[in-house]
């Protein structure tokens, strides 16, 4: 059995966990975790400010590491290693999570792994159900990422799609803007949409029929602000529409994808939108015309956790895998190295 310390402070999220890698239960494996969200800090400017984030993880997560360590009734000593994101991210908000980690780690002279959070998104999924088997086929749907991957094993990822401009949580957030609906926007968007007509707004589809799976969502965004600011819609049917849309184009993007991978045991969906329970639905019907199950992690695993990260470093600790100390934070970290630049892809790792 290992005990790992995870860490997360990548975006507007500060959290920590202790994982039990051999725990029978997921209530087991977790053995504690704490997340102190920013959103109030962030909501009066729209978004995230990657400077009032820095600071706010600074006065968070010493003290939240020691409630986590208490809460598990542990010591550092008794850790048998220390997970930490090391990117990507906004770059000050990753520094003071690894800065951290390395600083626990050579206090406690322990093993410091250094995690892709998005990989921590990526083995999420086993956290849940560690029965779940390489090779899968995962669609990671966030705030700033918006990817599908084979995952063929620990650290062999193969990315089959990108977004070309706007990831899928940002297209929600930024519907939810255009809606005044504040800040993070999806599960407001979400709530709305359930009070309205996904067909009474004709929006685009954007890449719907293109042979290669990659995402847009810039011109369905454009078109949202453009169905507002004519006045004629009920701000739910926007909403109601513009989920649709957004999901008509994940579900033909993703059976894109599973027609490119090879032989895959499940279809899973991580990242925070895995948390939209009309998406989870539309996927489910996918993966069963597939002939293969859908994991998706509980809505708790799905949107940033501390936990995922302590499990990734799990995997990579029973795997004999740390990091010298002076391992750099990277704001970019692509989980596919090889993967061929996108036209028009803004660098979103
Ligand atoms: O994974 P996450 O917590 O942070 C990133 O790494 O980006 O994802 C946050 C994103 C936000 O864009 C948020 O609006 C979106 O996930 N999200 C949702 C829902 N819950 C969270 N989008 C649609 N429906 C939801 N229920
Ligand atoms: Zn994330």
């Amino acid at each position: 059995m290992a005990l790992i310390l995870g860490i997360e402070s990548s975006c507007d999220e500060t959290a920590a966990a202790v994982i039990d890698s051999n725990g029978e239960t997921l209530a087991a494996r977790i053995v504690a975790q704490r997340i102190a969200s920013q959103d109030e800090m962030h909501r009066p400017y729209g978004g995230v400010v990657p400077e009032i984030a820095a600071r706010a993880h600074v006065e968070v997560l010493g003290p939240m590491i020691e409630q986590v360590l208490a809460d598990a009734g542990l010591a550092l000593d008794d850790i048998d290693a220390i997970a930490a994101t090391a990117g990507p991210g906004l770059i000050g908000g990753v520094m003071v999570g690894l800065v951290t980690g390395k600083a626990l780690a050579m206090a406690a002279d322990k093993p410091l792994i250094a995690i892709n959070h998005l990989e921590g998104h990526a083995l999420s999924p086993r956290l849940a159900e560690p029965a779940l088997a390489y090779p899968y086929l995962l669609l990671l749907v966030s705030g700033g990422h918006c990817q599908i991957l084979e995952v063929r094993g620990l650290g062999d990822y193969r990315r089959l799609a990108t977004t070309i401009d706007d990831a899928l949580g940002e297209a929600f957030d930024k519907t939810a803007k255009i809606l005044g609906l504040g800040y993070p926007g999806g599960p407001a968007v979400e709530r709305l949409a359930r009070e309205g007509d996904p067909k009474a707004v004709p929006l685009p589809r954007p890449l719907v029929g293109s042979g290669e799976p990659h995402f847009s969502f810039a011109g369905l965004k454009s078109a949202v602000m453009r169905a507002k600011q004519a006045g004629t819609h009920r701000d739910a049917d926007i909403a109601a529409s513009f989920q649709q849309a957004a999901l008509d184009c994940v579900i033909d993007r993703t059976r894109i994808a599973l027609g490119a991978c090879g032989p895959v045991t499940a279809l899973v969906v991580a990242g925070g939108v895995a948390a939209n329970a009309a998406l989870r639905g539309a996927l489910e019907e996918l993966a069963s015309s597939a002939g293969l199950p859908l994991v998706a992690p509980p809505p708790k695993l799905c949107t940033d956790n501390a936990a995922m990260i302590g499990w990734a470093g799990a995997e990579r600790f029973a795997m004999g895998y740390s990091e010298a100390l002076d391992v750099a934070a990277r704001p970019r970290w692509p989980l596919d190295a090889n993967a061929a630049p996108v036209r028009g892809a803004g660098v979103k790792g």
